[in-house]
């Protein structure tokens, strides 16, 4: 079947986890756009990521960024997450926000300290209200692993989303860079994906993992 390609914006692309999804995405043949507060940034930072990969790469401020896109990914810090999507909420109606944020609270980055227990991803879901379609993704995926396109990423990605059309886009998009997307329950189940990346953080740590560990469920059939 032939895999459709989208324009997707990564808001925060200036960063490591956004500039190695955009990379990949921009080889799997995705007209992406980077996002920035600072337009110039922004433009900068795709020059640089489309020298790697020999494609286009656009750069805008944020909210020029989702407008132009189908869908958006918020790659931000947490403390950033909010406002971030704040400004460019009006430009997200209909589309689909897929949130790689993790609620770590530095400087204890490798303990679990979620929202009021929650995720925080569902908690943008309820800011954006039902016409945007949030789905959690990529949250236990290593930037490092994801800016190295020596190599594939070997990890699964686990999709979270209280849509469920959305999620399989999300995982399809997944599978175009090379990684095997699970769906993993309704949003508030994304609590445990951004939980595990301060596990992950911690294995990293005790065990000098390079470029970061990942996750794999097993026992899926092929078909699955
Ligand atoms: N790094 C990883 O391996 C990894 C793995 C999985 C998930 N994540 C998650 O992905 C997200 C991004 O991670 P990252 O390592 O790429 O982060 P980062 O490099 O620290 O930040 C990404 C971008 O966010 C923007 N930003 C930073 N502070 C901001 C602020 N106060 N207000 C608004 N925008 C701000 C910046 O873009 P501009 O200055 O250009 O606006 C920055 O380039 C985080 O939530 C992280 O937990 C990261």
């Amino acid at each position: 079947m032939e895999r459709q390609r989208y324009k997707i914006a990564i808001l925060g692309g200036t960063g490591a986890q956004g500039g190695g999804l955009a990379l990949r995405l921009a080889v799997a043949g995705h007209a992406v756009s980077i996002g920035s507060r600072d337009a110039a940034r922004a433009r900068t930072a795709a020059a640089e990521l489309a020298a790697r990969v020999g494609k286009a790469i656009a750069g805008a401020d944020n909210r020029a960024a989702a407008a132009a896109a189908e869908i958006a990914v918020l790659t931000v810090p947490y403390a950033a997450q909010r406002a971030t999507v704040e400004e460019v909420l009006a430009e997200l109606e209909g589309k689909i926000l897929i949130d790689a944020t993790v609620p770590l609270v530095p400087p204890k980055v490798g303990v679990v300290q979620l929202p009021e227990g929650r995720s925080a991803v569902a908690a943008i879901q309820a800011l954006a209200g039902q016409n945007v379609r949030v789905v959690s993704a990529f949250q236990n995926v290593s930037a490092q692993h994801l800016g190295d396109l020596a190599h594939p990423v070997d990890c699964d990605v686990l999709v979270c989303g209280d849509d469920r059309v959305a999620c399989d886009t999300v995982i399809a998009l997944a599978a175009d860079i090379g990684l095997s997307g699970l769906y993993a329950g309704v949003l508030a189940n994304s609590a445990a994906a951004e939980a595990l990346t301060s596990v992950i953080i911690t294995i990293n740590r005790r065990y000098k993992v390079p470029g970061g560990a990942g996750i794999r469920i097993t026992g899926i059939p092929e078909s699955g």
